[in-house]
């Protein structure tokens, strides 16, 4: 029953998951990786202390922590249990960062690139970003480009497209009116934490709303940031230079991301229940909730309290999901679902191996950007697992139905590849070995140990 990585073990090169008889459990989960991310690096903009309770404990998180770090700012870790952390943040303000010494490194997080690549394009100082070998395969360009028609000064190897990034920050920047080349909101966010530091007003419309985190914190924090009605050319978000963010204290929910796969190892799995508390459901970011009900995943949700500071679109809401085994169909997700649930996907295709019917996903083509080519790691892991994956281009047809047996899957040091295979071992008949299983811990220390504690 146990995996032949047990919970603690630093680096293992595989981990064993035996089926499961039954899953139950009521599960906390790490704290928000986007939302964390978000609350430190506002955290270091703004004079004074801030509190961020329950923050993600994964090395993503620990990459921007010292990055804050590095730039002179007092960053204490006031608890720890093992997979959220509290801190606190006490920051000289935007006019007191210091110039960094030494290379900051992202690790393998590509939120911790591009959201300081565009925060730091407006500070007066120079500072070179670089991250993993994962990392430096991942695009830049959709960052420098626009943060380019601001005035911005950034470099990168391979004529600007790939890390490490140079960021020769200077402020002001000139406002810009910035179509995003990808529904990203890494790219979204990059661009309004460089508008902190412009003259006038600068837009972003995107083809499809992405997760609106960074709006809703930076409202929170006495920035104006506008979501202007949508038109038929997507959704434009409006940011005014020159404010002040101001320090404010945070309560970061469980992340939705996260949740997906128990949601997923509940619905598939033929005697299971499943509760998990304070999951964060903005409406952004819940689309992977809606996407499995959509193949008739039971999820009951009973709604939590908000984490809301100020104002009612400032927050996050809440809620506790508790998913029971279910007869999953076949969907259809089109690139705007793809966007909404992007990180999701990989754990998606898993459900959709065992639902009834095919499941086409269309315009998957981001996945191939993330910390690995996803949509090859997902479909040759599941494809050993026994599932039929059919790829063509960036689309997907996931043949439904299938009875997974255990195999050795490469999780090609990419945490939500991990995990997904891992889920599958909780159904596939004998061993399935997960090669590669510590990248887990980029979002999800605990990750293995919950894995064996909802073995009923
Ligand atoms: C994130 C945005 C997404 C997501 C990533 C976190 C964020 O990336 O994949 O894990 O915190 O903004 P893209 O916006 O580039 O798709």
């Amino acid at each position: 029953m146990t995996a032949a990585a047990p919970p603690g073990l630093e680096t293992p090169e595989v981990a064993i998951v035996r089926p499961a008889a039954r899953l139950r459990g009521d599960l906390r989960l790490p704290g928000d990786k986007s939302i964390s991310h978000r609350a430190l690096l506002l955290a270091a903009l703004a004079a004074g202390d801030s509190r961020i309770t329950g923050a993600g404990d994964g090395a993503d998180i620990r990459s921007t922590a010292g990055i804050v770090r590095a730039l002179g700012v007092t960053v204490e870790q006031a608890a720890d249990d093992g997979r959220t952390v509290d801190y606190l943040v006490r920051s000289p303000g935007v006019d007191g960062l210091r110039e960094p010494e030494w290379i900051l490194d992202c690790g393998n997080s590509g939120t911790s690139l591009r959201l300081w690549a565009g925060l730091l394009a407006a500070l007066p100082m120079t500072a070179i970003l670089d991250g993993d070998a994962s990392l430096r395969g991942r695009p830049v360009a959709r960052i420098i480009e626009p943060l380019r028609l601001m005035g911005a000064v950034l470099h990168a190897r391979r004529q600007d497209s790939l890390p490490p990034v140079t960021v020769v920050g200077r402020r002001p920047l000139r406002s810009a009116h910035v179509r995003t080349p990808v529904p990203s909101a890494q790219v979204k966010s990059a661009i309004l934490l460089a508008a902190l530091g412009a003259e006038g007003e600068t837009t972003i419309t995107e083809s499809v709303a992405t997760r609106d985190h960074t709006e809703r914190m930076l409202r929170a924090r006495g920035v104006a940031v506008r979501t202007l009605p949508e038109r038929g050319d997507g959704v434009t978000i409006a940011l005014t230079g020159g404010g002040r963010v101001q320090a404010l204290d945070e309560r970061v929910p469980g992340d939705v991301s996260a949740a997906a796969f128990w949601l997923v190892a509940g619905a598939i799995h033929p005697d299971a229940e499943l509760t998990l508390r304070g999951v964060g459901v903005n409406p952004t970011r819940r689309a992977a909730i809606d996407l499995l009900r959509r193949m008739g995943a039971e999820i009951e949700e009973a709604p939590g309290d908000s984490t809301a500071a100020v104002g009612s679109d400032a927050g996050e809401p809440t809620a506790d999901l508790t998913v029971r085994s279910s007869a999953l169909r076949a969907i259809d997700l089109d690139p705007s679902d793809v966007a909404a649930a992007i990180d999701e996907v990989p754990v998606l295709c898993l459900a959709a191996a065992l639902a009834e019917g095919t499941t086409r996903i269309r315009g998957a083509g981001e996945l191939r950007h993330k910390e690995s080519d996803r949509i090859a790691g997902v479909s040759a892991g599941l494809t050993a697992l026994g599932a039929r994956v059919e790829v063509d281009g960036d689309d997907l047809a996931i043949h439904g139905g299938a009875r997974l047996r255990g195999a050795a899957t490469d999780s090609l040091d990419d945490h939500r590849l991990a995990m997904t295979f891992a889920v599958a071992g909780l159904v596939a008949d004998g061993e399935t070995a997960v090669g590669r299983p510590a990248s887990a811990s980029i979002s999800y220390p605990g990750f293995f140990a919950d894995l064996e504690r909802i073995r009923a």
